[in-house]
C-alpha cells in the first residue's frame, strides 16, 4: 500500500491519529470537532496551564462547549501535552499558533517556525502537516517546506504538507469550525487529495485550491475585505462628524438597499487577532515583489485614527459639560475587541483608554468578560456597574457594545454618554445625553 492510500484508508476509518499544535481560540475547538468525530485527539501547547486544564477536562475557550470537551477527555478521545515527543506517532499534524506582527508591522513566524522545527525532528514517513495560521502566501512552500525537509523527507512524496486557513468568527453561534465552507490548498496534488480528505471528515463543505499560496492568499484577502470597507465606514464616521449627520443613520439607510453594499460600521478602531494584522501579511509579501497594496495601507491608516478620534470626541463632550480632561472622571463599558468575547487582545479600547489615562482622566472600567487586563504599562480591574458609579462619572464611554448590559438604565443614569458602538440605538428617554461616535 502506498503512503497515500494508507493514510487516506486512515482518515476514512478515522484511526488516524491527530495532532494539534496551539490550543487556542483555533486549535481548540478544531480539535473538540475532530474529537467529536472519534478521531483520537493530541493537542500540544507550551502552556502548561492549558495543556492541565484540558487534561482535567475544563474548558477556557467560549466557542467550545463544556460538556463536550469534559466528554472527549473522559472518554479518551482527547489530551493536551506540553512537548513533541508524541509527533512521531501521530498520522495528522494541524498547526495553530499565533502569526502576530512585529513593532515595525513585519509578520512574525517565529511560532510557525520553532514549531516546524520541532515537526522536523521527529517527522515520519506518510504524515500530514497542515498550517491553518493565517499568514502571506508562500509561508507553507518558502518557509515550512525547506525546514521540514531537513528530516531527509519530500513534500508530496514521503510526507504531505497543506495549508487551511481557519476562519473561525468567535462568538458567532450560526457558523463554526463544522459548517464554515474550509478553504484547502496542498504543496503538491497529493497532499491536497490527503488534506480535502481530512477536512470533509468534519467540515460540511471543502473548498480544494490549487496550491498552499493560493489558499494562503484567500484568507488575507477575505480579512483585507473586512479591513477595507470597516476603514471605509470610518471614513465616512469622520466626514459624517463634519457635517454634522448622524453616520449610523445614513449607514442604516444605505444598508437597506437589496443588492450591491454589504453592512459594515464605524467604531473605536479595529481589534482582535485578525483585522489589524494580517493585511500587514499581505502588504510585506507585495513589497518583495516591488508592488504597493494602497488599499491595506490606506484601510490601517484610517482604522488607526479612530481611537484619536474617539479621544478627541471624549474632550469634546467634557467641554460641553464645562469638564476639563484632566479633571475628568470617565467610567468605559467595554474593553473587549468585540461585544460578547472575552478577548482584548489588539483591542482599541485599550489604547483609548490609556489615552484618556496619559491625559489625567480618572478612569473606570465594567467588562463582565474581560475582568482585567495590563496595557502598555497600564492595568485595570473591571468594577461593577452600580447606578452610585454612574451617578459619579462625568462621561460613560461605550467601546464595546456587550449586550448584557442595560444601556437604557445607563443613560437614565449618566450625565453623558459618549457611544462608539451605537450600543444605544434602542434607547428613547434622555437621548440628549448621548454623543455618537
Ligand atoms: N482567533 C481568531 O479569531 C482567528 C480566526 C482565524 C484565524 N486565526 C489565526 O489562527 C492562528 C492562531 O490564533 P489563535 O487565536 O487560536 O491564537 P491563540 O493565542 O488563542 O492560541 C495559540 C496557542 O498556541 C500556543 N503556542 C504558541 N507557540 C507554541 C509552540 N511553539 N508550541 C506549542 N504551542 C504554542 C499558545 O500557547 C496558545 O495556546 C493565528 O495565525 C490567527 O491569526 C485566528
Amino acid at each position: 500500500m502506498s503512503l497515500k492510500s494508507d493514510l487516506l484508508k486512515k482518515i476514512s476509518d478515522h484511526s488516524a491519529a491527530v495532532g494539534v499544535v496551539g490550543m487556542g481560540y483555533v486549535g481548540l475547538p478544531f480539535a473538540v470537532e475532530k474529537g467529536k468525530m472519534e478521531f483520537r485527539v493530541v493537542g500540544i501547547d507550551r502552556s502548561a496551564k492549558r495543556v492541565d486544564a484540558i487534561n482535567r477536562g475544563e474548558n477556557f475557550i467560549s466557542d467550545v462547549n463544556d460538556d463536550e470537551l469534559r466528554d472527549l477527555v473522559s472518554r479518551g478521545l482527547l489530551r493536551a501535552v506540553n512537548d513533541f515527543d508524541v509527533v512521531s506517532d501521530l498520522d495528522v499534524i494541524v498547526i495553530a499558533v499565533p502569526t502576530p506582527l512585529t513593532r515595525n508591522l513585519t509578520p512574525d513566524l517565529q511560532y510557525v517556525e520553532n514549531v516546524t522545527r520541532e515537526l522536523s525532528k521527529r517527522l515520519k514517513p506518510g504524515q500530514l502537516v497542515s498550517l491553518e495560521s493565517t499568514t502571506y502566501p508562500g509561508t507553507t512552500d518558502e518557509v515550512m517546506k525547506p525546514i521540514l525537509e531537513t528530516s531527509g523527507l519530500t513534500a508530496d512524496k514521503d510526507f504531505f504538507l497543506a495549508h487551511s486557513p481557519e476562519r473561525v468568527d468567535p462568538g458567532n453561534r450560526r457558523y463554526t469550525t463544522k459548517n464554515t465552507n474550509k478553504v484547502v490548498g496542498g504543496v503538491g496534488p497529493d497532499s491536497l487529495e490527503v488534506a480535502v480528505a481530512f477536512y470533509s471528515k468534519t467540515i460540511e463543505t471543502v473548498v480544494p485550491v490549487s496550491s498552499a499560496r493560493a489558499a494562503e492568499l484567500v484568507k488575507v484577502y477575505e480579512n483585507t475585505f473586512r479591513a477595507v470597507n470597516i476603514a471605509l465606514a470610518n471614513e465616512v464616521a469622520l466626514l459624517c462628524d463634519r457635517m454634522d449627520l448622524n453616520v449610523w443613520e445614513v449607514l442604516d439607510a444605505a444598508f437597506t438597499k437589496p443588492f450591491g453594499i454589504m453592512p459594515f460600521y464605524p467604531g473605536p478602531g479595529v481589534g482582535g487577532h485578525c483585522i489589524p494584522l494580517d493585511p500587514h501579511y499581505l502588504e510585506w509579501k507585495a513589497k518583495e515583489l516591488n508592488f504597493n497594496t494602497h488599499f491595506i495601507a490606506l484601510a490601517g491608516e484610517v482604522n488607526r485614527m479612530m481611537p484619536e478620534f474617539v479621544r478627541m470626541k471624549a474632550w469634546r463632550t467634557l467641554n460641553n459639560l464645562g469638564v476639563a480632561p484632566s479633571n475628568s472622571k470617565i467610567l468605559a463599558l467595554g474593553v473587549a475587541y468585540k461585544k460578547d468575547l472575552d478577548d482584548s487582545r489588539e483591542s482599541p479600547a485599550l489604547v483609548i483608554l490609556k489615552m484618556l489615562a496619559e491625559d489625567g482622566a480618572s478612569l473606570v472600567y465594567h467588562d463582565s468578560f474581560v475582568t482585567e487586563f495590563t496595557h502598555d504599562g497600564l492595568s485595570m480591574e473591571s468594577v461593577e456597574l452600580t447606578e452610585e458609579l454612574i451617578d459619579s462619572q462625568d462621561m460613560v464611554l461605550i467601546l464595546t457594545d456587550h449586550t448584557d448590559v442595560d444601556y437604557d438604565w445607563v443613560v437614565s443614569h449618566a450625565k453623558s454618554v459618549l457611544d462608539t458602538r451605537n450600543a444605544c440605538r434602542g434607547v428613547t428617554n434622555h437621548r440628549e445625553r448621548i454623543t455618537l461616535l
